[in-house]
């Protein structure tokens, strides 16, 4: 049966969940943004799906705009909601109780997904509101899988942790990167080959990881002999006053950001 759906936003994370849904085919798609990208407007009249067409209720509405947009959405967003829809939030920090109230409906589910999802290989996270119909998260995962592994039912506070994990966890991974990098050379090696060797490092490490059964703790431990230089490097990174405590007091502050979002 195809499915209507109706994206409001089509950014980066917008833009990627459609491709993979019209890829997935079975699907009538339409795409809700004042000012859409030269590469949308081409992908979406090669791929039939309608641009800012007039709004009617759909079965699954997905919102996928700034937490700082939504409110100033809101009157093109109530339009695409009829009795039957299932709306479907990516917004960071937008609550369920929330959305339910501004939006007049309690068949809510929110997801979080993560930009590794671009190419497929992302982690998206789903929580379900109290309204859902049979059938709705297992909808939600159909939708969300073209990006890669998905993790749910969670409550929302999990939600809100596992978000500092896997929603923000790509950024960690590219600041490592820059971090080596930057190390790198404050210790008097070129910078251009002291960046291009951490990036090849931190990619082809997170290659091994994906190809291994492995846990990341023994991975670790087998790059690191008693006594040698590795085993150096990370006595100093695993001090419980460095690397385990800066991660505590990061993610800390992302679950706050994420609790302040939601009353902006
Ligand atoms: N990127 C991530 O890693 C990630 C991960 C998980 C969840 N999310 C969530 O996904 C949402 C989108 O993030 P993003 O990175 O994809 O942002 P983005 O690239 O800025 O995409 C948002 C899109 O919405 C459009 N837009 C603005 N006002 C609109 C309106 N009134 N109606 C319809 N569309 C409108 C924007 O157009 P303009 O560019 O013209 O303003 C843009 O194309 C956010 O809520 C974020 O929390 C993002």
């Amino acid at each position: 049966m195809t499915r209507a759906i109706t994206l409001i936003g089509a950014g980066r994370m917008g833009f990627a969940m459609a491709r993979g849904w019209v890829a997935g085919g079975d699907v009538a798609l339409s795409i809700v943004d004042p000012a859409p990208g030269g590469e949308t407007r081409d992908w979406a009249s090669s791929a039939e799906v309608a641009l800012n067409p007039d709004p009617a209720p759909v079965d699954v509405l997905v919102i996928a705009v700034k937490p700082q947009v939504f409110p100033a959405a809101i009157p093109n967003i109530t339009p695409w909601i009829g009795k039957d829809t299932l709306t479907l939030s990516v917004m960071a920090g937008v609550t369920l109780a929330r959305l339910g109230s501004v939006l007049g409906t309690d068949r809510i589910i929110r997801a979080m997904p993560n930009t590794p999802g671009a190419i497929g290989q992302g982690v998206s996270l789903v929580a379900p509101g109290s309204g859902v119909r049979d059938g709705d998260f297992q909808t939600t995962v159909d939708l969300l899988s073209p990006l890669g592994l998905v993790e749910g039912p969670l409550d929302e506070e999990s939600l809100v942790t596992a978000t500092a994990v896997s929603g923000c966890g790509p950024a960690y991974v590219f600041l490592l990167a820059e971090l080596m990098a930057e190390a790198g050379a404050a210790r008097g090696l070129d910078p251009e080959l002291s960046s291009r060797i951490a990036r090849a490092t931190v990619e082809g490490a997170a290659a091994l990881m994906a190809q291994s059964e492995e846990a990341p703790a023994a991975l670790r431990q087998a790059v690191t002999s008693p006594g040698g230089v590795t085993k150096a490097a990370l006595d100093v990174l695993m001090a419980e006053d460095a690397a385990p405590s800066l991660f505590k007091r990061a993610f800390e502050a992302a679950e706050k950001r994420d609790a302040e979002l939601s009353s902006e």
